[in-house]
């Protein structure tokens, strides 16, 4: 059983939203005590997005995160320029990024234009080797990875069947999504296991059915790339309203050592 893993259960998605921001702010807060910088990798999808906003727009959350030691990345992208409304650099650039005081030098956006997926991903991992590593053959390290869960058990741009879910050499891939008949740009397993925490946001009835496979069902990454966070080393918590976890059972699966309920939460 894993002792760092865990799973919120909050009300709604708005308390959703408020929780994953305490929860920025407390590993911001710890990591620029310890480290004098704050290192995350943002997600795509509207729960993050959400979770973006709140942020920006709660003065208690905004105001306790010393911004000038932020340093963002991101964990996957859309093969599309920064200006497509398809952009995860574009979301988090309107929801969060443009409303608090990060130096512009420590936005480490995936730079999509100009090349092919694969050119992509191979000059993000330079730079994360760069920022993140300690020697140029460990894996980057972040203080916080933010995930969200598609309804297919996909996370980053992890998804299933994909090629990416076994690569344990790259840490960044470029693989085609069969499904959406694209590139993407995502962090690798690898990547995603060795930070020093992840916080996985799932809203919404529509997740219910994939989280509680994800949570309590036979392991299969294959089919449920999502449940590759069974090998993170750090702390993961997995932050869910009570539409997503409206089909589980346990409340608790066997490698969750904690469920925390609203009336528990900090
Ligand atoms: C992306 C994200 C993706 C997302 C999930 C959840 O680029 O789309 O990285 O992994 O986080 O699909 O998205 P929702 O919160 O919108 O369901």
């Amino acid at each position: 059983m894993r002792e760092d893993h865990q799973i919120r259960l909050v009300a709604s998605a708005d308390e959703l939203s408020a929780a994953a921001a305490r929860l920025f702010v407390t590993c911001a807060g710890e990591a620029v005590s310890s480290r004098g910088r704050f290192v995350v990798a943002l997600a795509g999808g509207s729960t993050p997005e959400a979770m973006y906003r709140r942020l920006a727009e709660d003065s208690a959350s905004r105001d306790a995160v010393a911004w000038p030691q932020v340093h963002v990345f991101w964990g996957d992208e859309r093969h599309v320029p920064p200006t497509d409304e398809a952009s995860n650099y574009r979301m988090a650039d309107d929801a969060l990024l443009q409303h608090v005081p990060i130096p512009s030098g420590q936005i480490h956006r995936i730079e999509t234009e100009g090349r092919d997926a694969a050119d992509v991903a191979q000059a993000y991992e330079a730079t994360l080797r760069t920022a993140l590593s300690a020697t140029p053959d460990d894996w980057p390290i972040f203080d916080l990875v933010l995930l969200g869960m598609g309804e297919d058990g996909h996370t980053a741009s992890l998804f299933p069947g994909s090629s990416a879910l076994s690569d344990t050499s790259h840490v960044v891939a470029a693989p085609f999504v069969e499904k959406l008949q694209a590139f993407r740009i995502t962090l690798t397993p690898p990547v995603l296991c060795h930070a020093r925490a992840v916080a996985v946001l799932v809203s919404g009835v529509r997740k219910a059915k994939v989280l509680r496979e994800t949570l309590e069902g036979p392991f299969l990454p294959d089919l449920y790339p999502i449940q590759l966070l069974r090998h993170a080393r750090g702390m993961v918590t997995w932050i869910v309203d009570a539409e997503a976890a409206s089909a589980l059972t346990t409340g608790r699966p066997s490698w969750a050592n904690r469920v925390s309920h609203p009336k528990e939460e900090s």
